[in-house]
């Protein structure tokens, strides 16, 4: 063999060996330009052709050719192995272990001031009421003038109602929809209006946001009895037949007369304990029968209907109803709290506040 062959069955020799020691795709890269890029030792062995006797040229430029196609042979076979390798590495680390127990979705669950809001609903639906609703984004006619609210009653003041603009704030109480039910239909009306309210208050028993349902009543002939029974029944059904009713005089600018309305403690059934403080009563919401100015100022002439309206805070019922003992755990949406209570059907009976 003359030298020159031996010379390139070397340098084949080495390229195997580097090739075959490269172990990644990456180096495999570098290898490759080492040993056929521009500067590799076929590319130099190239250059010598020029100094060979002609009849030798094209043997040896063959010879190198083959070699470089022998090396570049090495490179691709090698870089098949890599990219196998490669691939049994990625389905081996994804592989999916069928065995392992699986992760359980959570369901969602309403939210107990949802809850307890349905759940009056249904009681008044059965009762003949209607649904019905105001914006939460108000102006003072519906929330004050209307109502028969003095220009100079403290419910007006900066300090307890969110103004947004000088005749435009944030409802204080669902009674504005008493007015814009009246103002847009004809007695008979028979309806409820759940629904957010804000006031600038903030302590353990008061939040800013909260909800209240309202209920208007506006017929000819309706009475203060049918009132007291209409909110008896309504009482029974929502907190339990054991559950009492009573009225205790009061003062609404929009009522007259008025009440305010507590039940008896849903907790001790009347008898006293920590939830009603010692007394056997809580104080639920206030009532009362339609003053005749709120009727003017939607147009209903009150020598021909009468009615009755009563409205109560949500976040209350929904805390008697479902023994919860702390406002703010209502607001807190802590999930520990909130899986716990996941229907409202029939939750007099069930969970109630006797806790
Ligand atoms: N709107 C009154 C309040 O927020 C409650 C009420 C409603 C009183 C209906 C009388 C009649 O305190």
């Amino acid at each position: 063999m003359n030298p020159q062959n031996r010379q390139l069955q070397e340098i084949v020799a080495r390229a195997e060996g580097e090739i075959g020691q490269a172990a990644n795709l990456h180096d495999l890269q570098l290898v490759k330009s080492r040993w056929l890029g521009k500067k590799s030792e076929l590319q130099g062995l190239m250059k010598l052709l020029g100094g060979l006797p002609k009849e030798e040229r094209p043997a040896f430029g063959q010879r190198v050719n083959q070699a470089k196609s022998q090396v570049g042979a090495c490179v691709r076979l090698r870089e098949e192995t890599l990219k196998e390798a490669d691939y049994l590495r990625t389905l081996e680390e994804r592989r999916l272990d069928i065995t392992m127990p699986g992760r359980r979705r959570q369901a969602g669950a309403l939210h107990p001031i949802t809850l307890a809001t349905r759940f009056i609903e249904d009681v008044c639906i059965s009762m003949g009421f209607e649904v019905a609703e105001g914006p939460d984004i108000e102006d003072e006619y519906h929330n004050f003038d209307a109502l028969n609210t003095p220009d100079d009653h403290p419910a007006r003041d900066l300090s307890d109602t969110f103004y947004i603009e000088d005749d435009v704030l944030l409802r204080t109480q669902t009674s504005t929809v008493q007015i814009r039910v009246m103002e847009t239909h004809k007695p008979p009306i028979r309806i409820i209006a759940p629904g957010r309210c804000y006031r600038n208050d903030n302590d353990a028993s008061h939040s800013p946001v909260f909800s209240q349902l309202e209920a208007l009543v506006v017929d000819k002939g309706v009475t203060f009895a049918d009132f007291r029974d209409t909110v008896d029944i309504f009482t029974k059904r929502v907190f339990g037949e054991q559950i009492e009713s009573r009225f205790r005089p009061h003062f609404f600018p929009f009522t007259e007369p008025s009440a305010e309305l507590d039940i008896l403690c849903s907790a001790c059934k009347g008898s006293g304990c920590n939830v009603c403080k010692g007394s056997g009563w809580l104080e639920l919401g206030g009532a009362g029968m339609v003053d005749p100015n709120v009727f003017r100022a939607c147009g209903i002439d009150p020598e021909v209907y009468s009615g009755y309206a009563f409205g109560f805070g949500i976040e209350r019922v929904a805390m008697l109803l479902l023994g919860i003992p702390d406002m703010r755990m209502l607001f807190e949406n802590d999930v520990r709290m909130l899986r716990q209570f996941r229907s409202y059907k029939g939750v007099h009976q069930g969970s109630g506040a006797s806790s």
